[in-house]
């Protein structure tokens, strides 16, 4: 590709990557490239959204592959590739098979595009957002975990349901681990300035936080075969966007914790802010006695995991 244009790496051409190649493309954030072991699929999906480019009029080149040299010169990897979830599974029973996929794709990412920012999207989250920083050797500005934002648009998308009010109206965000034990944040979430809890009882909040803590599983419980797609790909690219155009955006994303609420060498969700520099600050939000016990709950958990991750070989 000639283009000036941004470059899009999306890894992983199943229903996740092929879904941020589809949002990344129609908000025109630059050329995209989906790769994956399965060339067809690949090279299949990326034609017929490069057709539907004069439809929808978008210009964006859109290519499939699966030689990590067309990669090179990517300002933005989105990682996807890896199994996802079936029903009874969860998110960590993934760790052993897509541990060795992080690590193949992330020498391929290190070979040939070692300038990108790298979103991982791939499960277990915070281990494989850890093998991928080990792997990739890159500071911690440019290896992020998406898990965050899509937690928070669940919870966010709940509430607004509640309150029976625009979405666009819904302040709030999610901490933690991606997994069950992450910890949405009613006392921080605000609906057009107001206290959620001014508008909504405890009970009702209670059911919401719980929603949004499962809301992986319930999709994974309809679909059978698969898990969510929509919302993690919008979820992503919206990252990628904040990055592509130095929004400065305030997101909850995973982060290599540098000593952030006593953490070192960890990736958690915390509150970032994102720009062209990728993941430029962790934002510290002061908690409570019960948020602090529920984030600390949720950095064991995922340090539990990485430890259950050094163990095995891949
Ligand atoms: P999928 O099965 O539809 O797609 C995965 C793709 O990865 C397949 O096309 C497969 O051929 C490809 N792949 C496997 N090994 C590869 C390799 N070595 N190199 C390149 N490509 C390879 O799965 P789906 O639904 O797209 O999910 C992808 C991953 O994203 C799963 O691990 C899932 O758990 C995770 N996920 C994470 C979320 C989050 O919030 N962080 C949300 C949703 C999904
Ligand atoms: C989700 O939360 C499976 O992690 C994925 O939908």
């Amino acid at each position: 590709m000639k283009h000036k244009r941004k470059k899009i790496s999306v890894i992983g051409a199943g229903f996740v990557g092929s879904t941020c190649a589809h949002w990344a493309a129609a908000k025109e954030l630059g050329d995209v490239v989906l790769l994956d072991v399965n060339e067809g699929a690949a090279k299949g999906k990326a034609l017929d959204l490069f057709e539907a480019s004069p439809v929808e009029n978008f210009d964006s080149r859109i290519i499939g592959t699966s030689d990590y040299k067309d990669t090179a010169g990517s300002d933005i990897v989105i990682i996807t590739a890896g199994i996802p979830r079936k029903p009874g599974m969860s998110r960590d029973d993934l760790l052993a098979t897509n541990a060795k996929i992080m690590k193949a794709v992330c020498l391929g990412i290190k070979e040939n595009a070692p300038n990108s920012i790298v979103i991982v999207v791939s499960n277990p989250l915070d281990a494989m957002a850890f093998v991928a920083k080990q792997v990739l050797g890159f500071p911690r500005e440019r290896v992020i975990g998406m898990a965050g934002v899509l937690d928070t648009a669940r919870f966010s998308s709940f509430i607004a349901e509640a309150c029976d009010v625009s979405v666009r109206d819904v302040s709030a965000f999610v901490l933690g681990g991606h997994g069950d034990t992450m910890v949405p944040m009613p006392r921080h979430c605000s609906v057009g300035g107001v206290p959620l809890t001014e508008l909504l009882d405890s009970a009702t909040i209670d059911k919401i936080v719980d929603r949004a803590r499962t809301g992986g599983a319930e999709i994974v419980g309809l679909l059978k075969t698969g898990s969510a797609y929509y919302a993690p790909a919008a979820s992503a690219v919206q990252m990628a966007e904040a990055i592509l155009r130095d929004q400065k955006r305030i997101l909850p994303c995973a982060a290599f914790l540098q000593g952030e609420y006593g953490v070192k060498d960890l990736f958690v969700g915390v509150l970032c802010k994102l720009g062209g520099n990728g993941m430029e600050k962790v934002i510290e939000v002061k908690l409570n006695e019960t948020e602090k016990a529920g984030l600390d709950n949720s950095i064991k958990a995922v340090q539990e995991l990485v430890a259950a991750m050094e163990k095995l070989e891949f």
